[in-house]
């Protein structure tokens, strides 16, 4: 086989055998096939796509391109979550423990943020000597006893998404469904999971802004899981806004607790249920989406949830009385409102520029190199819809700077004030399985 001629073969549109791309991938992950020649492979893919077929046998010839992680030693199914990305996505805190309280196995792994905020554990290190270093065996053992551990992400899973996604990045080629959909299923199959919920995001904050986009990145998700035997479900949902209020990692600690107490934002706690509810149902602990519901509103309601969370917390080093006293989180020095300048109704809030407010204050890395203040970054005091008075407070700061001239001004620019009345927008906009 010739890489030129496989190039060719999807220049002019033809499918691809599993054949070819395996050796497509073979070959770029041992530097047999140039960047040159994947380049305008993937440019290729970019324009003639790739059918149901081709995109499930990419995603397999990825997994196989390094580790995969066995959790056959866990017992149950393997439910994972992934989430498309957004601001302020408190969701993985939450579902952990509120999914692990009624049973489910939940043997996650997790990375480190860039952007906006941390990545799931930067915002887990925010309470006091948890920590993510535990060798596989400690980890495994942990899901039995908990239903609940997090580890940090091991060296060589998918090589080749890794060395492609680097790729896509410079050559104009990341926005494509079948090389997106197979990045993504990709890693959560080689980590393990036997079954997978996806949060599709769409809007300002997310990574497909419009509806129909995010709708084909989850049809395409869902196909990949069913034709290699792991059963996918997808939610699209909102991230025109950020979800719930609090944005930066001890602040968004601090909400997933409110949240597993049943006092946390409306619209996160719904999300949560209704991604929780699949999970659960996906682990065959419950025979409907509404019993699965049910036992997740139950476990919200009897504490289970908060409890699952404190076990979880101290199983790996962390100081679980944070859940009874938020203020042993680290604390910021300043704590600024912005004030509404005006009378009127939120009409927009968008998404990912309060994102990049928060990285302002040091919330978020803006390079893989920058360290994260864990104290800092903001709490939503209104949301799209409210109704806001003159004076009243729109967001708090929490800074460890005095002077944040530039974070305000970059939030009265993304809050948009009308004098109209203003509908909250959808959450939940479809389900797919
Ligand atoms: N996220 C991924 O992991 N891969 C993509 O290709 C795009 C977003
Ligand atoms: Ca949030």
């Amino acid at each position: 086989m010739r890489m030129v001629d496989l190039i060719e073969k999807k220049r002019d549109g033809y499918a691809l055998t599993k054949e070819e791309i395996q050796f497509i991938i073979q070959g770029y992950t041992n530097g047999a096939i140039p960047d040159y020649q994947m380049s305008a492979f993937a440019m290729a893919v970019f324009f003639q796509g790739m059918n149901d077929e081709e995109t499930a046998e990419l995603t397999m010839a990825m997994v196989h391109s390094g580790e995969t992680i066995d959790l056959s030693k866990i017992d149950g199914i393997k439910v994972d979550k992934h989430s498309t990305g957004g601001v302020g996505d408190t969701t993985t805190l939450v579902l952990g423990p509120l999914v692990a309280s009624v049973g489910v196995p939940v043997a996650k792994m997790s990375g480190r943020g860039l952007g906006h905020t941390g990545g799931t554990i930067d915002k887990l290190e925010s309470v006091p000597g948890f920590h993510v270093e535990i060798s596989n065996e400690e980890f495994i053992e942990l899901v039995n006893k908990n239903k609940l551990a997090v580890v940090g992400q091991s060296g060589n899973l998918t090589p080749a998404d890794k060395k492609l996604y680097a790729l896509r990045d410079v050559t104009a080629t990341v926005n494509s469904i079948p090389l997106i959909a197979s990045s993504i299923m990709s890693k959560k199959i080689a980590a393990g999971a036997d079954a997978i919920v996806l949060d599709v995001k769409t809007g300002a904050g997310a990574f497909m802004k419009e509806l129909d986009d995010a709708k084909a990145l989850a049809k395409a998700m869902v196909e990949i899981g069913n034709r290699v035997g792991r059963q996918t479900m997808a939610i699209i949902s909102d991230m025109s806004q950020p979800l719930g209020y609090a944005i930066g990692n001890a602040l968004e600690v601090k909400e997933a607790i409110d949240t597993l107490k049943g006092e946390g934002p409306e619209d996160l706690q719904e999300l949560c249920l209704v991604l929780g509810s699949h999970m659960v149902y996906l682990a065959k602990k419950a025979s409907s989406l509404e019993e699965a519901r049910h036992m997740l509103e139950r476990a919200i309601e009897d504490g289970s949830a908060l409890e699952a969370f404190k076990r979880f917390l101290a199983a790996q080093g962390g100081d679980a009385s944070v859940v009874d006293d938020p203020s042993k989180l680290p604390q910021a020095n300043y704590v600024i409102e912005l004030e509404a300048k005006e009378d009127g109704y939120v009409a927009e809030i968008v998404a990912d520029e309060i994102g990049t407010a928060a990285m302002l204050l040091g919330a978020g890395r803006a390079t893989k190199e920058s360290t994260i203040d864990l104290a800092v970054g903001l709490v939503l005091r209104k949301k799209v819809g409210d109704a806001v008075k003159k004076g009243e407070s729109l967001v708090t700061i929490y800074s460890n700077r005095e002077q944040i001239d530039d974070v305000k001004q970059k939030l009265y620019e993304n809050i948009r004030l009308s004098s109209e009345r203003v509908q909250a927008p959808t959450l939940i906009y479809d389900k797919i399985s």
